[in-house]
């Protein structure tokens, strides 16, 4: 856990990143081109994007679970190689990547017991969690006993199992039903403005990015690129409940979002009748 960051240190600065996959043939695909984007301390920031703009690959590269080409980063004002070892933050990714011989109480355990915590205290906080994320009565089932969206919050629950100063989470809602979606947003709306956690959440919904997000980041892809970044301004994390999602300046900022997006969908789809008056 990072202990020794001050507010000046920014959570994650990605600079001048580009990442290339080889192709067996020809030049390779440029999944991240020059991509430059630089999170504070207890910031909520957002990645949306048409598929294959590189979201992932962006978050991957942060996790150090991939380098980039050129360009660095860096989490906590260290290089990103450093954080990962140091463990300075909790991801949650698209697959859950959850360990099929644990329990549900194991797999939420497992960052804690590497880190020496306590068996007590390692239980009680799992019991704390497994609450958080509606899953009481599955404590001692194992994954496969589980559906694809009880997995997933298992993942998120075991990504908060430290209380990180940084999240790392790739559509972590996306097989989820809209209720326990939106139930699981404002948690994590909750758990942000409790522990003052930065997060780079990556999503394809736009309410979804809107309603969490500081700032929401709009890709474009081949090459991946930020098109645009929409600060939202809704205020504090901790003012942001429920009445949050009929707010004028919700709306305001989810038309905005969309709008960037739809630059995308005209280049597709010449003839979608929408029309596309930004930029
Ligand atoms: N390991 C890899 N090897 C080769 N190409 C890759 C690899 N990982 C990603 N790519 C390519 O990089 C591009 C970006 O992929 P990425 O997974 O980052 O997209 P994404 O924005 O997360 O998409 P989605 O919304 O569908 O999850 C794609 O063209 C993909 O084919
Ligand atoms: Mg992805």
């Amino acid at each position: 856990m990072s202990t020794s960051m001050t507010n000046d240190v920014p959570a994650v600065r990605v600079q001048g990143v580009t990442r290339i996959f080889a192709a067996r043939k020809g030049s390779g695909v440029t999944a991240l081109d020059d991509v430059s984007l630089t999170v504070a301390p207890g910031e909520f920031v957002s990645l949306i994007g048409p598929s294959g703009c590189g979201k992932s690959t962006l978050l991957r590269l942060v996790a150090d679970l991939d380098v980039p080409t050129s360009g660095s980063i860096e989490v906590f004002g260290k290089p990103a190689r450093q954080a990962r070892i140091d463990q300075d933050y909790g991801i949650a990714f698209q697959q859950a990547g959850l360990l099929p011989w644990r329990t549900v109480a194991g797999n939420i355990e497992l960052p804690l017991e590497l880190h020496g915590v306590g068996k007590a205290a390692r239980r009680a906080r799992a019991a704390e969690l497994i609450a958080l994320v509606g899953l009481a009565d599955f404590a001692s089932h194992y994954p496969d006993q589980l559906s694809g969206g009880m997995q997933q919050r298992v993942a998120i629950a075991r990504s908060l199992a430290e209380s990180p100063s940084l999240l790392l989470m790739d559509e972590p809602f996306g097989a989820l039903d809209e209720m326990t979606r939106e139930r699981m947003q404002n948690e994590l709306v909750r758990i942000c403005a409790e522990t003052q956690a930065a997060v780079v959440f990556v999503t394809h919904s736009i309410p979804e990015a809107v309603f969490l997000s500081n700032r929401v980041v709009v890709m474009s892809p081949r090459p991946g690129r930020i098109r645009s970044i929409v600060s939202v301004g809704l205020g504090e994390m901790s003012g942001r409940g429920e009445d949050l999602r009929e707010d004028e300046g919700f709306f305001h900022a989810l038309s905005q979002v969309r709008e960037l997006l739809h630059g995308d969908e005209a280049g597709i789809n010449p003839t979608g009748v929408r029309g596309v008056e930004t930029r």
